[in-house]
C-alpha cells in the first residue's frame, strides 16, 4: 500500500531521515521504534506531505506521493494524528471533528463519517459540544484519532499516540489501535512505548538517528538482542 525507497529529508540544511526504505502492506499494522530525536515525527511529516524528501521516493497505492500536492496527499487514503494531538483547544469536539472532513468527498460523507466516528468513541459523542482542549489527555486523543478518521482514509499513521497519558488510558489508546485495525484499516504507529506497540503490531522498524537499524515481525523484534537490551531494559 504505502512504500518508501531511499528517502532522505531533513529541516533545511539538517538531515534527519538517511535512505529510509519502509513498506505497508495493505491490512497491516506496523510500528516505528526508536529513541528521541531519531526521525520517527520527520518520517510521519515526509509520509502525509507536510515535509517533502530532499531524495528517493514515495507511492501510495502506486500514486507518487512526494508529486502530489500536500492537501491532496488526505485524497490518496492518507491521514496523519500528529504527535502531541494538535486540536483546536477553543472549537468543539464536533469541530474539530469536522476539521478532518475537508475534502470534497469527505464532507459529502461527513454525517456518516460522524456517525462512524461516534460509534467508535461515544464518548466524543457525549461530548460533541465540550471544547476539546477541556477534555483529558485520553479524550483528546480520541478527538485527534476521530478527526483523522473522519476523512475515511486507507492508512492511519499515528504518532505517539500513548505519550503523555496515564497507564490506565495508555492501555485504553492500544486497544483502540486493535479495534480500528480490525475494521480493516492499515496502521502506521511511532511509538516510544515500545512493549506494548510490539503486541499491537505485524511487523515493526527500528529508527536510531535517522537510519533504519533493524526490521523484522513482532516476534522478531521482541527477541532481538538490540531492542531488548536498548528498549525493554531486559
Ligand atoms: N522543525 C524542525 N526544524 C529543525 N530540526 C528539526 C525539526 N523537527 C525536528 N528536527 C530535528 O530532526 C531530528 C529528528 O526529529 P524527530 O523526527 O522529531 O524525532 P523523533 O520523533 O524520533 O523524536 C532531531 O534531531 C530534531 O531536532
Ligand atoms: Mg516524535
Amino acid at each position: 500500500m504505502l512504500e518508501l525507497k531511499s528517502v532522505d529529508a531533513g529541516y533545511g540544511s539538517f538531515q534527519a531521515l538517511f535512505g529510509i526504505n519502509l513498506d505497508v502492506k495493505a491490512g497491516e499494522a506496523v510500528g516505528v521504534i526508536g529513541p528521541n530525536g531519531a526521525g520517527k515525527t520527520t518520517l510521519m511529516r515526509v509520509i502525509s506531505g507536510l515535509i517533502r524528501p530532499t531524495r528517493g521516493t514515495i507511492a501510495m497505492e502506486g500514486t507518487d506521493v512526494v508529486a502530489t500536492p500536500a492537501h491532496l496527499i488526505v485524497g490518496l487514503g492518507i491521514a496523519h494524528v500528529p504527535e502531541n494531538r494538535r486540536l483546536f483547544p477553543r472549537l468543539t469536539v464536533q469541530d474539530n471533528l469536522k476539521m478532518g472532513a475537508f475534502m470534497p468527498q469527505a464532507r459529502a460523507k461527513f454525517a456518516d463519517r460522524l456517525e462512524f466516528v461516534f460509534d467508535l468513541f461515544p464518548r466524543m459523542k457525549e461530548r460533541r459540544n465540550q471544547m476539546a482542549g477541556t477534555m483529558s489527555g485520553g479524550e483528546q486523543q480520541m478527538c485527534a484519532i476521530g478527526r483523522a478518521l473522519m476523512s475515511d482514509p486507507k492508512l492511519l499513521l499515528l504518532d505517539e499516540p500513548s505519550a503523555g497519558l496515564a497507564p490506565v488510558v495508555v492501555q485504553q489508546v492500544f486497544e483502540l489501535v486493535k479495534r480500528i485495525r480490525s475494521g480493516g484499516l492499515t496502521v502506521l504507529i511511532v511509538e516510544q512505548n515500545v512493549q506494548q506497540v510490539l503486541k499491537v503490531v505485524d511487523r515493526a522498524y527500528l529508527l536510531e538517528a535517522g537510519t533504519i537499524r533493524a526490521s523484522g515481525t513482532a516476534v522478531e523484534m521482541r527477541e532481538s538482542d538490540t531492542v531488548k537490551q536498548a528498549y525493554l531494559g531486559v
